[in-house]
């Protein structure tokens, strides 16, 4: 440990001990990576120097290369990501937010504040550039699962997902910032469902369901009051809609549905699914997209699924990963007509899946 000038800390130094206000708030924890962001909010506060870490780091920090990431016998990916600083980062800078977040959105919800929604599209556009990086922001939210699951972190992955898919959609900048407002907008109706039922992990008795329901009319509503694009109204309103007609409230079908809706729709579904339940833990992502191959075409926009599915299996190349069968092997190429069944190379040999009625992929290693 050693006492650093504010003046000459720099991003991705960690702090030594925590560091207080003069009326002893808690300003930035043990443990902290410096950003940025972080170096500024010092100076705000007045404070001259810290103890920081030395260089030499007590937990091993591995590059982000993905070749790195898939050296056998070593630890498993998901721990080297959780052990990469731009992973130790990115957590930082989504805990960070996700709480003023919280914030924001309680001040509107309860005392009928108006939305900052620059403020709010900025925080999550923080997150976003803080993993920007080899590792992609969907393994990094794999790797968050761990972490509280509310309405509050759902929606702020459904953000990120949502600006992710934008870009795979190639829309102008204005639409994927767009596109992330939706995704951080679209359940603030269930903060007007009783928590009780929002929480509980169990089965849901009609009632109960009756009131989730609720949830895209009563975030339709409030985001009437507030200064947003029609488009983030409609998401609310509209990301249980399916195509064919069988979602809710309106059971609108296919056109109908606000395209921004669209995509929110296969993000949050996507969220929900890789997400851990009480009652099991999270799914694959290729058990996923097995899922969403299955019966996702009538029911979301073809041409949105088709890019998101064949995006979300590209992120995956080289990662290392368990067969149904218990054999290991590297996702080496994408199968385009049946992309949760890629080609796997096992030892020397290149065995697809897809091929093999009864093989999947179990586990990402
Ligand atoms: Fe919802
Ligand atoms: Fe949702």
């Amino acid at each position: 440990m050693k006492k650093v000038s504010v003046l000459q800390l720099v991003p991705g130094m960690t702090v030594a001990e925590s560091v207080l206000s003069y009326d002893h708030q808690l300003i930035l924890s043990k443990g902290t990576i410096l950003t940025d962001k972080l170096i500024t909010k010092l100076h705000l506060y007045g404070v001259l120097a810290i103890n920081v870490e030395e260089a030499r780091s007590a937990m091993p920090v591995f590059p982000d290369a993905p070749e790195a990431l898939t050296v056998p016998a070593e630890p498993s990916y998901s721990q080297r990501i959780k052990n990469s600083r731009s992973f130790q980062l990115f957590k930082q800078e989504y805990e960070l937010n996700v709480e003023s977040f919280k914030g924001m959105i309680n001040n509107m919800v309860e005392r009928n504040l108006k939305l900052d929604v620059d403020a709010l599209l900025r925080n999550a556009l923080d997150i976003i550039a803080s993993g920007r990086g080899q590792i992609g922001i969907l393994d990094m939210l794999q790797n968050m699962r761990d972490y509280d699951d509310s309405t509050f972190t759902h929606c702020l992955n459904v953000a990120l997902i949502s600006n992710l898919f934008a870009t795979w959609l190639k829309w102008s900048q204005a639409e994927i910032e767009m596109a992330t407002v939706c995704g951080l907008l679209h359940d603030i109706g269930k903060l007007l469902v009783p928590y009780n039922i929002i929480s509980k992990p169990g089965k849901l008795s009609v009632e109960e369901y009756a009131q989730i329901k609720k949830h895209p009319i009563s975030g339709y509503q409030l985001l009437l009051e507030q200064d947003v694009h029609d488009h983030v109204r409609y998401s609310a309103l509209m990301h249980h809609e399916r195509c064919d007609g069988t979602g809710y409230p309106m059971r609108l079908v296919g056109k109908q549905i606000d395209r921004y809706a669209c995509i929110v729709a296969i993000a949050d579904v996507y969220d929900a699914m890789t997400a851990s339940r009480v009652y099991r833990g999270p799914m694959c992502p290729f058990r996923v997209i097995e899922i969403f191959e299955a019966e996702g075409f009538q029911k979301y926009n073809v041409e949105f699924l088709l890019v998101f599915l064949e995006n979300v299996v590209n992120s995956y190349l080289q990662n290392r990963c368990r067969l149904s069968d218990s054999r290991e092997g590297t996702i080496i190429y994408v199968n385009r007509s049946k992309l949760s069944r890629p080609t796997v190379k096992i030892g020397d040999e290149y065995v697809n899946i897809g091929d093999h009625e009864n093989l999947t992929i179990s586990e990402l290693l």
